[in-house]
């Protein structure tokens, strides 16, 4: 007869005669407990051995109860020093009796209201009376906690058990002890000899095709073993939340722009009426890119942008008066803004048509040389956007916020005014995180001023902004560190785990 390996170890050291438990025989074969078990059962099933099973509780002291076998029951020492102070005749105060009993904190309670349970005496107005009939040398829970002490099995009923388990004296385990015993059968297979056969636990081109596999015993699958984790790839959050982003604008009603990365500063500043002198126009904050100055820029355009910066524009307006020079517009940068791309198309040069109302957007990385923080990133993405139409106002502009911010669920954005060269009014806002509370800025907003438009073409009113799409991300995701979500420094567990419900 054949067995695998674990079966016949198990047979071997089963005997026909006294009943051994499944732990005897994994010490003595040197198998888990489990598959000495598992071993167990095939072994029943082919009728080999039988196996009872007993379910067996296992009493144990816990700390307290240690404690109390060793130094008696709070309220057995609570009755001896009653005793001790004649508390039979004379009830005796209850702070003596604590004292004389050596009992503090819980104890003293523990004490007490066992006391009264077990008919030890009475306790009136602060005094106790100790009952001379009472006997706490037979009190069955001490008897029980000594004989667990002293690894004895406590002859007492159930109920003093489960007291001392409400008490939280004792532990009770139970487990179930499986035990083996071989059948005729056994006995007949292992005076026969049995063998043990070979197990194999992959199949391979060789057994199938020498056909030994009908002679080999398959390995079982172990389906609770533990697997590699496989993770599927998925979209990064912030390119969800900026699809999100785009399908929402798409939904009120924008288009999308699109735009060179690296952009003229006519595009990037100029148009905005940003004084050439301007502290963002320093090398200190732009990414000045050493290439050919940019030519193609309507001739056109650019008078009317000098002569707003020089003798202003509209009524009010008279310029900066200061130096304005043609070459410092024509200059190549990495964009700090998008809006490059609102002053492209809103002067025409994108190819649009534009009559009122007109709504663009666009979600592109921006570049500035600021310094990295748990706000601030070198490059990061902007949702820009812009309405052109006939009387906007502060109201136009709040609501289209708060319509795109409720989209994701942020409904307590906050505005505060703000001074932008380019828009009058200005608003930045801002938003609270999930997780720390604060106040978070998230984009920065206004309607351009006649400066900016009228040098563009524009006779109505523009109103725009730029959001931060990573700000946006922060909170929706909860991220605390905006480097946690893309960079080098990216946190891809992060990543992997992060939760938005769009
Ligand atoms: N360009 C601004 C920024 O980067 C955003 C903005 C765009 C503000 C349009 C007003 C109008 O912060």
């Amino acid at each position: 007869m054949r067995l695998p390996e674990r079966q016949l170890a198990v047979l071997e050291a089963a005997s026909a005669t006294d009943e051994r438990t499944v732990v005897e025989i994994a010490a003595e074969t040197g198998l888990k407990p489990e598959t000495v078990t598992g071993a167990a059962f095939d072994l029943r099933d082919e009728g080999l051995l039988t196996v009872t099973e007993a379910e067996t509780e296992t009493l144990s002291l816990t700390d307290e109860g240690r404690e109390y076998a060793a130094d008696g029951l709070p309220e057995v020492r609570l009755y001896r020093a009653g005793l001790a102070l004649d508390a039979d005749d004379d009830p005796v105060s209850m702070g003596r009796v604590i004292g004389e009993a050596d009992l503090d904190g819980p104890a003293v309670d523990i004490a007490l209201s066992n006391f009264a349970r077990k008919g030890f005496g009475q306790i009136d107005s602060g005094e106790l009376v100790v009952d001379t009939d009472a006997d706490p040398d037979a009190d069955s829970e001490a008897a029980a906690l000594a004989a667990l002490a002293a690894d004895e099995t406590p002859e007492v009923d159930d109920a003093v058990i489960d007291r001392l388990d409400s008490r939280g004296l004792v532990s009770v385990e139970e487990s179930t002890t499986r035990s083996v015993l071989l059948t005729d059968d056994g006995v007949d297979a292992l005076m026969g000899g049995v063998e043990a056969t070979e197990t194999v636990s992959e199949v391979t081109p060789e057994l199938l095709a020498s056909g030994e596999w009908r002679d080999v015993e398959f390995s079982e699958y172990n389906v609770e073993a533990d697997a590699p984790t496989a993770r599927g790839g998925k979209t990064h959050v912030l390119r969800r939340t900026a699809d999100r982003v785009k399908d929402v604008l798409v939904g009120m009603g924008f288009q999308e722009m699109e735009g060179p990365h690296a952009d003229s500063d006519f595009w990037i500043n100029d148009c905005l009426f940003m004084p050439q002198d301007h502290p963002a126009r320093t090398h200190w904050d732009r990414f000045a890119l050493d290439v050919d100055p940019m030519d193609e820029i309507p001739e056109e355009l650019i008078r009317r942008v000098e002569r707003a910066h020089r003798e202003g524009w509209g009524e009010d307006g008279d310029g900066y008066h200061s130096p304005w020079s043609e070459e410092f517009a024509r200059e190549v940068a990495l964009r700090g803004h998008t809006t490059s791309l609102s002053m492209r198309y809103l002067s025409g040069i994108a190819g649009a048509e534009l009559e009122p109302p007109q709504r663009y957007f666009s979600v592109e990385k921006v570049y500035r040389n600021d310094t990295l923080d748990p706000t601030h990133l070198l490059e990061f993405f902007q949702i820009e956007g812009w309405v052109m139409a006939e009387n906007l106002s502060v109201r136009d502009l709040m609501g289209t916020f708060e319509e795109f911010y409720r989209q994701f669920g942020i409904t307590d954005i906050r505005f505060k005014p703000h001074y932008n060269p380019y828009t009058e009014p200005s608003f930045e806002l801002f938003g609270e995180h999930p997780e720390t509370g604060e106040e978070i800025e998230i984009g920065n907003s206004g309607v351009f001023r006649e400066e900016v438009t009228g040098p563009l073409g524009v006779d109505c009113d523009v109103m725009a902004w730029g959001l931060a799409l990573e700000r946006l991300a922060m909170l929706t995701t909860g991220a605390e560190d905006i480097r946690d979500l893309h960079g080098t420094l990216a946190d891809i567990d992060f990543l992997r785990n992060a939760e938005v419900s769009y």
